[in-house]
C-alpha cells in the first residue's frame, strides 16, 4: 500500500482530546481541518486552542508570530466532506463503537483512497473499527494521552490488517508532533490502559477499604509512589464517564474482576459527577 506524504491532517471530534491533537498538529506546521457537529463546538475548540497557545506565549515558549501562524493553519467545519483533501484523518469522537463504525464508513466515501484513517480510541478494538471500511489496511490506532499536548506518549496500534506503511506513517507523524510513539498490537487496553485501568480501579476500592479521603489517597500516591498527580485528580481529569466506559470495555473483553468499574465510580457517573468537565467529581471545580 502506498501512503501519501502527510501535509494536511483532519481531526474529527474536537473535545478535550481532539482539540489537543489539533493543537499539536498546527504547532507542528500541518494544515489542519477540525470537524465538529455544530459551529459553536468548533468555535469553542478554536478558543480552547488559542487559550493554550497564548499561555505558551505568556511563558515565552512561543512567539506571537508562531501563535498566529499556527492558528492560521486551523480551520473548523461541520461538513465531513471538507476532510476530502486530508492525507491523515484522526478520529477522536465519543467512545461508542456504532458511532465510530458509522463515521469510518462515511469517511471512506469522502477521503482519497490512499489517505490514512486513524482512531484515538482508548478501549475499543481498532480491528473492529477498521472493519467498517473496505480498505482496512489504512486504518491504524493513534492513542494519545490526556492532556494530549502535554503527555509525550502516543501508542501506534496495529490492527489485524493494518499495513506496515500505515503504521510507519502514523509513527512518523506522532514523532513530528514532538511525541514519543511506541508501536503495539491491537489488544484490549493496548499497553498503558491495560495496566492503568485496573490500577485506578484498585485505587477507588482502597478509598473504601482503607477509609481514606480522596485527598489522602492522592497524597499517598504522589508522596509515596511518585505519581505526578494523585489517582482521584487524574480520574477527574480523564473524566469519570470515560474511565467507567473504558473499564467496562476491558472487563467485557478480559473478564478480569479488577477491570470492572467499582460501584462507587459507576454511581458517580450515573449522578453526573464526571470530574472537571462537569464541575464536580472527587473534587469540586470552579
Ligand atoms: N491542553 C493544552 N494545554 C494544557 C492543558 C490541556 N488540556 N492543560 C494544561 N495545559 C497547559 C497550560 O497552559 C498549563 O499552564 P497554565 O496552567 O499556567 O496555563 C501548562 O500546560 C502546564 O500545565 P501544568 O502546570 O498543569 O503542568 P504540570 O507540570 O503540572 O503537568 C501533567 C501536568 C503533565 C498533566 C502532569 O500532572 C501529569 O503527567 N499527570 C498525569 C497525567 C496522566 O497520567 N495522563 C494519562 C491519563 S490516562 C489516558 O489519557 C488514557 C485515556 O485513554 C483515558
Amino acid at each position: 500500500m502506498s501512503v501519501p506524504e502527510i501535509r494536511r491532517v483532519g481531526v474529527v471530534g474536537l473535545g478535550a482530546m481532539g482539540a489537543g491533537i489539533a493543537q499539536l498538529a498546527i504547532e507542528a506546521g500541518y494544515e489542519t481541518v477540525g470537524r465538529e457537529v455544530t459551529e459553536e463546538l468548533g468555535t469553542k475548540a478554536r478558543d480552547r486552542i488559542a487559550h493554550f497557545l497564548q499561555r505558551k506565549v505568556d511563558k515565552e515558549r512561543l512567539t506571537d508570530a508562531e501563535r498566529d501562524s499556527a492558528l492560521e493553519l486551523l480551520s473548523t467545519t461541520t461538513e465531513l466532506a471538507d476532510l476530502g483533501g486530508c492525507d491523515l484523518v484522526i478520529e477522536a469522537i465519543v467512545e461508542d463503537l456504532d458511532a465510530k463504525l458509522q463515521l469510518f464508513g462515511a469517511l471512506e466515501r469522502v477521503v482519497r483512497a490512499d489517505a490514512i484513517l486513524a482512531t484515538n480510541t482508548s478501549a475499543l478494538s481498532v480491528t473492529e473499527i477498521a472493519a467498517a471500511v473496505s480498505t482496512p489496511e489504512r486504518v491504524v490506532g493513534m492513542h494519545f494521552f490526556n492532556p494530549a499536548p502535554l503527555m509525550p506518549l502516543v501508542e501506534i496500534v496495529r490492527a489485524e490488517l493494518t499495513s506496515d506503511e500505515a503504521v510507519d506513517a502514523a509513527f512518523a507523524v506522532a514523532a513530528r508532533l514532538g511525541k514519543q510513539p511506541i508501536r503495539c498490537h491491537d489488544t484490549p487496553g493496548f499497553v498503558v490502559n491495560r495496566v492503568l485501568i485496573p490500577l485506578l480501579n484498585d485505587c477507588i476500592r482502597v478509598l473504601d477499604e482503607a477509609r481514606v479521603s480522596p485527598e489522602e489517597l492522592d497524597t499517598a500516591m504522589t508522596a509515596g509512589a511518585g505519581w505526578p498527580m494523585g489517582p482521584c485528580t487524574l480520574l477527574d481529569l480523564v473524566g469519570i464517564d470515560v474511565h467507567v466506559h473504558a473499564s467496562e470495555a476491558l472487563y467485557e473483553k478480559l473478564r478480569e474482576p479488577r477491570m470492572a468499574p467499582p460501584a462507587r465510580i459507576v454511581a458517580m457517573k450515573n449522578a453526573g459527577l464526571l470530574g472537571r468537565k462537569s464541575g464536580r467529581g472527587f473534587y469540586v471545580y470552579d
